[in-house]
């Protein structure tokens, strides 16, 4: 599936991993995703949903993270060079686990019991879906409205001589103008599609917000990581003055909707649509798998076990 708005170059990485999907030709009655039910259909908050089918890869990576303190991962985007030719963009990005589950530290808790109502959110979602954080004023967020929000994210996992990458798409959600902001519709809009709803929670949706979710996050840096959304412009010049007098550098932020910081900060959500595993324990002998999501955001998943 290509959306309308992809780049060239993403339209042809899509393409690409078609070629592979049926170069592959799996059989789907031996694959190990196929024994789960097919689920198409959306998550709209305030109705109950048929929930989308829990990713096969989903379970390994959590345990793999788990394993890991403190992990970070390389993030991938597309942006484009003065000629206007396409360009990879890397960096180094936290990894905030799988949205919108997010284990907060006691002072988070603590500033979330006391600052939003009821304590944040009931825990009724979860997904497949990895997140970090990001500012608005850095250029990995207009790279991915340009490109079709197409992100690659890598993890080198070398206690454990694992390489994982997560490709597919990622919509950024935050912007404290809610769903007038057209880009946030969208975010929300293509996130809710991939939320499963745990156990029996159904009735218990619309009492679920993105503002919520999204100051839980922020709840989860530190007061000085929260200052630094109230930082000058990151990337531009030290010696341009910020015109905003409020934008300084190591500022500690306690109030959870402080709206300079607020108009700044963004949870970026990845939907992934192709995984892939490579295990290096045994060099003689190594071993990759690769995932990749059949039909649409809900699956199913094809599973396949390549050379390395
Ligand atoms: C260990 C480490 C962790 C980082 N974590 C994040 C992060 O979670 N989010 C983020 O936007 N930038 C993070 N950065 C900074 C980015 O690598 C990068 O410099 C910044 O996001 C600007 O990138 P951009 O202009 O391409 O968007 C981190 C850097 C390091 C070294």
């Amino acid at each position: 599936m290509v959306p309308t708005s992809a780049s060239a170059s993403h339209q042809s990485s899509l393409r690409a991993a078609l070629r592979r999907l049926s170069a592959i030709k799996v059989d789907s009655r031996s694959s190990p995703s196929s024994s789960l039910s097919l689920s198409t259909k959306a998550v709209t908050m305030g109705t109950p949903s048929e929930n989308p089918q829990r990713a096969p890869w989903r379970d390994i990576l959590h345990s793999h993270l788990e394993q890991t303190p403190g992990y970070e991962f390389t993030i991938a985007t597309i942006g484009y060079n003065a000629q206007q030719h396409p360009v990879p963009r890397l960096r180094t990005c936290g990894c905030r686990g799988f949205f919108p589950e997010l284990e907060l530290h006691p002072q988070g808790q603590e500033a979330m019991d006391q600052q939003v109502e009821g304590g944040g959110n009931p825990p009724i979602f979860e997904s497949d879906m990895l997140t970090f954080t990001t500012d608005a004023r850095m250029d990995k967020l207009p790279q991915l409205e340009s490109s079709g929000h197409a992100i690659e994210a890598v993890f080198w996992l070398k206690d454990l001589m694992t390489q994982w990458r997560i490709k597919g798409t990622a919509y950024a959600i935050g912007n404290p103008s809610g769903e007038d902001a057209e880009e946030e519709k969208t975010s929300r809009t293509e996130i809710r599609k991939a939320l499963r709803v745990k156990g029996d929670n159904n009735n218990t949706i619309a009492k679920w917000t993105w503002e919520r979710a999204v100051t839980k996050y922020f709840a989860n840096h530190s007061p000085v990581a929260r200052g630094s959304f109230r930082n000058p412009p990151p990337g531009q010049p030290r010696s341009s003055t910020p015109s905003q007098l409020d934008l300084k550098l190591g500022q500690k932020v306690s109030d959870l909707h402080d709206p300079v910081a607020r108009a700044n900060f963004r949870v970026v959500v990845i939907r992934p649509e192709e995984v892939e595993r490579l295990d290096l324990t045994d060099q003689e002998n190594g071993k990759r798998w690769n995932w990749t999501l059949i039909d649409g955001s809900n699956g199913p998943w094809n599973e396949t076990e390549l050379w390395p």
